[in-house]
Order: structure tokens, then sequence, then C-alpha cells
């Protein structure tokens, strides 16, 4: 089987390429990233010499170059995205143009290739935010209600994608799920953020109260849901995959960070919140339990801890990427 992964040099996309390299070394990879400030080919040494993977340095958006680089392929794995909500609130346009326009340019490309499933990988986001203190959940026949440019412009792309399968009929799944956390996460996001500035011995910066709450889903479970959804998921269908955490807030999960690292609670500096900041999120994965056999394979303390340990060896890593373009970003977000 050969698959078009695009997005594969960022976060997800690069854990879901060294993960299926590993479980179905027989296939194919092409990975198809423009390389923003979040692709990264150095997630991607353990395979770039493996004659299964090949990299296309080019950008969703670009019609032609989509078609041509589709050419062959069986399944197509959606991840390319602007992923930050922060930056969509500096700059929205950018994710319209992306999310929306690029994710329509590959379905028009998927449809020209006769692509056989069209995954397209989701956020819980679209689905708003739920209230503290209560007991919903998010599954899949939740309302959309999204509140930040990034989550408007992810919910565009979730429609379009439908409306791919009920008017062209092309063969789509998609994933709806929550926070991804481990290995090689692009430290903008709170939880790769905060263990590298406390390594740093800098500060973890919490928006407003800190009492926001989200569902924790390590990458590893995230990467096998979608392989399960490939395998055994229902063309038309959505899958909603979230972690094992029960309403921890953002305050809790930057102490559990600081207990892990031996550094006192001092390291917490609360900073202005995000405007439109979405108060809950919690997601019902029954369907994917029930249909595909899904489910985290551990709880988020463990999967928190490894992930801690990854940063902790992998220094050179993250700190490249926290120099040059990081550094004014973060000035721009956090100030001096
Ligand atoms: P990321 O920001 O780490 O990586 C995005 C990748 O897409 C980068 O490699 C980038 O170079 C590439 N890209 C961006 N614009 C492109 C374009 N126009 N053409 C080609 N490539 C382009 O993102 P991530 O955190 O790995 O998220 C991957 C997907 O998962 C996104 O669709 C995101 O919406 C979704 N998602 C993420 C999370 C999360 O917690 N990170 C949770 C739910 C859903
Ligand atoms: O829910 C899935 C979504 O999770 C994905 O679709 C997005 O791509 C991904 O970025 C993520 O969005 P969030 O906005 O929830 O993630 P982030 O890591 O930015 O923030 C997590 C929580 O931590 C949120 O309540 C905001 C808060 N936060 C974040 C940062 C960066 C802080 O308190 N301080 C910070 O510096």
């Amino acid at each position: 089987m050969k698959l078009f992964v695009t997005g594969g040099a960022g976060f997800i996309g690069s854990n879901f390429i060294l993960y299926w390299m590993k479980t179905h070394p027989e296939d194919q990879i092409v990975n198809f990233d423009k390389l923003t400030y979040a692709g990264n080919l150095e997630n991607l040494k353990e395979v770039e010499k493996n004659p299964n993977y090949s990299f296309i340095r080019g950008d969703i958006c670009d019609v032609l170059r989509v078609e041509s680089a589709m050419q062959g392929v069986d399944v197509v794995v959606h991840f390319a995205a602007e992923s930050h909500v922060d930056r969509s609130i500096m700059e929205p346009s950018s994710f319209v143009m992306t999310n929306v326009v690029g994710t329509q340019v590959l379905l028009d490309g998927a449809l020209k290739n006769n692509i056989k499933r069209f995954h397209h990988v989701s956020t819980d986001e679209v689905f708003g935010q739920l209230p503290l203190d209560s007991n919903e959940k998010f599954d899949e026949s939740s309302l959309y209600d999204p509140r930040s440019p990034y989550s408007a412009s992810k919910a565009a792309s979730d429609h379009l994608v439908r409306a791919y399968y009920h008017t062209f009929g092309l063969p789509i799944t998609i994933t709806n799920c929550s926070n991804n956390f481990g290995p090689y996460q692009f430290p903008e996001k709170i939880i790769a953020l905060a263990i590298t500035n406390v390594i740093e011995d800098k500060k973890i910066p919490i928006y407003g109260d800190g009492l926001y709450v989200r569902d924790w889903l390590y990458v590893e479970d995230h990467c096998r849901g979608i392989d399960m959804v490939l395998g055994k998921g229902k063309v038309g269908e959505t899958y909603c995959l979230g972690g094992l955490t029960e309403d921890i807030n953002n305050l809790e999960v930057a102490k559990k960070i600081l207990r892990l690292l031996g550094k006192s609670e001092d390291h917490v500096s609360f900073v202005k919140d995000r405007p439109g900041h979405d108060r809950r999120y919690a997601i019902d994965w029954t369907k994917s339990k029930k249909e595909l056999g899904w489910e985290p394979l551990h709880s988020f303390d463990e999967w928190l801890a490894l992930t801690v340990k990854w940063y902790q060896k992998n220094k050179d890593w993250w700190r490249k990427v926290k120099s040059g373009e990081y550094k004014n970003y973060y000035k721009k977000q956090y100030g001096d």
C-alpha cells in the first residue's frame, strides 16, 4: 500500500510516519510537507534512508504539485495544518488558506487520482467548549461551535471533507481528537513548552486562572487510533479519540511536570488570558472502543513521565527548535 501523508514533518505527522514504518514496514510513504516553522525533518532521521520513504517539499494549496505527487497513491492521511490557536489569533489568514483551501485542493487531487481512502485528522476544538464541573463530553454527534480562527478553519475543513463524500462519493473518514502530547512536539503547545522551560529554569506561563481543562491524548495512542480507523473504520464515518484524563486543569498539569522535574511551584507564572479561551474539553471515545477496539494504552501520568524523560534526553532537538524565529514568537506572545 502507498500512503500520502501531508504534514508528515510536524509533530503528529512525524510520529505517525515513525509508527507506520515500524508496524507496516512493507508499505510505502510519501511525506508531503511545506516545512513551515512547525515542520522539522530531523524528526524523521530514523527513516530518511528507508527506500519505502520519500519526502516532497510542497504546499497543499498548490494544485498541480498536489495532483502529480498523489499519482499511484492508495491512501491519503491529512495532517498538514496551521495548528496553534494563539498564532491563529495573531494572524488568521494562513489558517484559512492552509486548513480550508489546502484541504479542498487535496480533496480534488484525491478524486482525480481515485484514492481508496482519504483520512482527515481533525480536532475536538470544532465542538466549542464545555462548562467546568459538568459530566458532559464531546462525541461524534456533538454540534459544531468553533470559537477561534483555528477551530473555525478546522470546522470548515471537516465540512468540506464530508461534502466530498456525500456529493462526489469520495471514500473518507475523519477523526476528531483531543490535545496530543509526546516526543517532537513544537514547544509552543503547553506541555512541550512547560517541560522545556522548566529544564531551562524558566517559568511556565499559565493563561488566566489556570482552571482550563483539556483532555490529553498521547501521540502514539492517536497514531494507533488512525491505523485502526484505516483498517476497520467505516467509510463516511467520524471517530472521536481522547485520553484517560478525568478533568485535569492546566495548573495541575504544570504542577505534575514540576514534580517530575524536581522543581518548586514558584516556576509558575500567571499571564494574560487567551481571548475566547475555551474552558473545558472532554472526549467520549465509546464509539472508537466499540467499533474499532481502540483505547489509550496508559494513563496520563504514565505517558507524561515518559514524555518528560524524552525531553530530558533530547535537549539538542528542542534547543535548536527554540532558537531563531521561535524567540521572536515567544517575545510577541509573552513579552519579555
Ligand atoms: P504541527 O503544527 O506540529 O505540524 C503541521 C505540519 O504541517 C508541519 O510539518 C508543517 O510544515 C505542515 N504544513 C503547514 N502548512 C502546510 C501547507 N500549506 N502545505 C503542506 N504542509 C504544511 O501540527 P500537529 O500538532 O502535528 O497537528 C497535525 C494535525 O492534527 C493538524 O491537522 C491539527 O489540526 C490536528 N490536531 C492536532 C492536535 C494537537 O494537539 N497537536 C490535536 C487534534 C488535532
Ligand atoms: O484540542 C485539540 C487541540 O489542542 C488541537 O486541535 C490544536 O492543534 C492544539 O494546539 C491544541 O490546542 P490548545 O489551544 O488546547 O493547546 P495549547 O497547548 O495551546 O493550550 C493548552 C491549554 O493550555 C489551553 O487551555 C491554553 C493553555 N496555555 C497554553 C499556552 C501555550 C497556557 O495556559 N499557557 C500557554 O503558554
